[in-house]
């Protein structure tokens, strides 16, 4: 039985871990916050005080932080991975972090003689806790046929996309997607709503047509009742559209929307709409029209 541990608690990293536990394998757990802790212990998670510890006890590691700071703070501070490092440990990134950085950790990992993965994933806690999510995997092939059952058990699809790096390239531009689908859901609702229409006919007609999405199709229902619940926060992925933006830049490409939509995000972040769901850019959006 493979040894799994996971370092992030939060929305997605515990889904991830219950889907495990569930699944029948072994986990120990590491949360900076122990709170978020609880319900993976009580489903029979081993609890770690540090990363150092979690590493000792584990041979593969996946995690599951908010963003390249915390990732680097639990690979390489006090007390982190590398500090708990023995003879076949492996780690997989599943974090969405800038390609540069999934780069960099991965070297700096090789040169601890870690071997490292990239496994950023699509889809939310919500498709997560049933083992559901959409895998793009690249850095150590062979790491990730050694382990490919656990990839299969956290996701119905999974892609190795090459060398370091790759994966989260394409990760950042499915979250171009994203962001760019909830601004568009947004503002198509705003505006029926001003004509005097019922925004669920909006909708209807949306939903009938080649244009529609998953989204268009659940989660906007939710929006037009101004149910903001986060599975992904407006925050986090106001932190992704920072590492498109910036990554675009460093790969000469030119992304006009990618950039409007960062700075929509922002201004959304700085007017207090960060902690909830993303598709929370729609209270934002009914909010400037009530200037
Ligand atoms: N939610 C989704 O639908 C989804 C989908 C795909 C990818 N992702 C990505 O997956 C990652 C986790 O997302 P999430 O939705 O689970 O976010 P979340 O609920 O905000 O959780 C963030 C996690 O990162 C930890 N963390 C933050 N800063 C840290 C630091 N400096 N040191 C150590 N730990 C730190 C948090 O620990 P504390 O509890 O102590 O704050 C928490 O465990 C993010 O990179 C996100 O972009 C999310």
């Amino acid at each position: 039985m493979v040894k799994i541990g996971l370092i992030g608690t939060g929305m997605l990293g515990e889904a991830v871990g219950l889907h495990l536990l569930k699944s029948g394998f072994s986990l120990c757990v590491y949360n900076r916050t122990k709170s978020k802790t609880k319900n993976l212990e009580e489903n029979g998670a081993i609890i770690s005080d540090t990363p150092k510890h979690l590493a000792q006890s584990s041979e593969l590691i996946i995690t599951c932080v908010k963003d390249g700071d915390a990732a680097e703070q639990i690979l390489f501070g006090q007390d982190g991975i590398v500090a708990g490092k023995h003879d076949g440990l492996a780690v997989a990134e599943m974090s969405t972090i800038n390609p540069s950085s999934a780069i960099q950790n991965s070297k700096r990992l090789n040169e601890e003689k870690i071997r490292s993965l990239e496994i950023p994933v699509m889809g939310g806690p919500n498709v997560a806790i049933d083992g559901k999510l959409v895998l793009m995997a690249s850095g150590d092939r062979d790491v990730f046929d050694k382990y490919k059952q656990v990839f299969d058990t956290i996701a119905n699809k999974t892609f190795f996309l090459g060398k370091s790096g790759s994966a989260h390239s394409i990760k950042i531009a499915m979250n171009l997607q994203i962001s760019l689908l909830a601004l568009a859901l947004a503002e198509g609702i705003t505006l029926t709503k001003k004509a005097g229409f019922d925004p669920e006919k909006f909708l209807d007609i949306l939903n009938s047509t080649y244009f529609k999405t998953g989204m268009s199709e659940n989660k906007a229902h939710k929006m037009i009742r101004d149910e903001f619940e986060p599975t992904f926060t407006l925050k986090n992925l106001k932190k992704d559209l920072g590492i498109i933006t910036a990554t675009a830049k460093d790969f000469g490409a030119v992304l006009p929307m990618a950039e409007r939509a960062n700075e929509i995000y922002n201004d959304a972040l700085e007017a207090g709409f960060g902690e909830i769901d993303y598709t929370g850019i729609l209270a934002y959006i009914k909010k400037l029209s009530e200037n």
